[in-house]
């Protein structure tokens, strides 16, 4: 059996002993009743070494697999918010405005900061964003829906619908964008414009991360 087990792990573990060592063969020739005892006890240590190498290897795995889980968790992103709940028109306003979306229908890991109005990328990656906008003239406004979607506060897409015929216009926009982790994106209301909303939601801001 010894001589299978050293041929089974002869690449690995060679038979001569190191320095400071005394060779099993010298023992075989000093003391025949401990010699094969003495040559099993150093095949067993070099087992358990290589074992434990291998289970240190698989445990090191298996913490870097779960730590990959626990980040893939906590950044995952998508928010979807609606202007409001209650009927409310707004605008105009003398200057540009950030909207604050305040009817949360989802909002992992609260990347949009409800108080800001600011969506913050948790991670690098294609994300899709969503936004429609809504204006009623018979609310008491002018029908002039006029909002703009910024990522870092420069201009990516806008939304405009202005025009006397009708009483209700209704404008959306959906584009898919590359954003790095950190960068903002946010809705404002341009100076002079108008947004109504009610509880059937028809003003939503929605951003989802895609893939990375
Ligand atoms: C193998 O690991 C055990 C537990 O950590 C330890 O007690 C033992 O000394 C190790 N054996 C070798 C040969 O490294
Ligand atoms: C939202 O933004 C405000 C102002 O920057 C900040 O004080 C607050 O902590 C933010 N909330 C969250 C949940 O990050
Ligand atoms: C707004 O965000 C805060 C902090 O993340 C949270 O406690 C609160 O419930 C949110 N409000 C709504 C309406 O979702």
């Amino acid at each position: 059996m010894l001589c299978l087990l050293g041929a089974a792990l002869a690449q690995d573990y060679s038979w001569s002993g190191g320095p400071g060592r005394v060779d099993p063969v010298d023992i075989c020739l000093i003391d025949k009743s401990s010699c094969g005892c003495c040559l099993m006890r150093r095949v067993m240590s070099r087992m358990e070494m290589m074992f434990n190498r291998t289970h240190a290897e698989l445990q090191d795995h298996l913490q870097k697999s779960q730590n990959a889980i626990l980040h893939r968790l906590t950044s995952r992103s998508a928010f979807s918010a609606a202007f409001s709940d209650t009927p409310i028109c707004v605008g105009p306003y003398r200057q540009d405005v950030t909207i604050r979306y305040r009817h949360i229908f989802v909002n992992l890991n609260d990347r949009y900061n409800n108080s800001t109005g600011v969506f913050t990328a948790p991670r690098s990656g294609v994300y899709n964003l969503a936004l429609t906008a809504y204006n009623d003239a018979g609310a008491g406004g002018r029908l002039a829906i006029c909002i703009r979607l910024s990522i870092n506060g420069v201009q990516q897409a806008s939304l405009m619908e202005s025009n006397l015929h009708d009483r209700e216009d209704s404008t959306s926009v959906n584009l898919a964008v590359s954003l790095l982790a950190g960068d903002r994106v946010s809705v404002t209301l341009i100076a002079g414009c108008y947004l109504c909303d009610d509880s059937r939601h028809r003003n939503i801001f929605s951003g989802f991360l895609l893939f990375d």
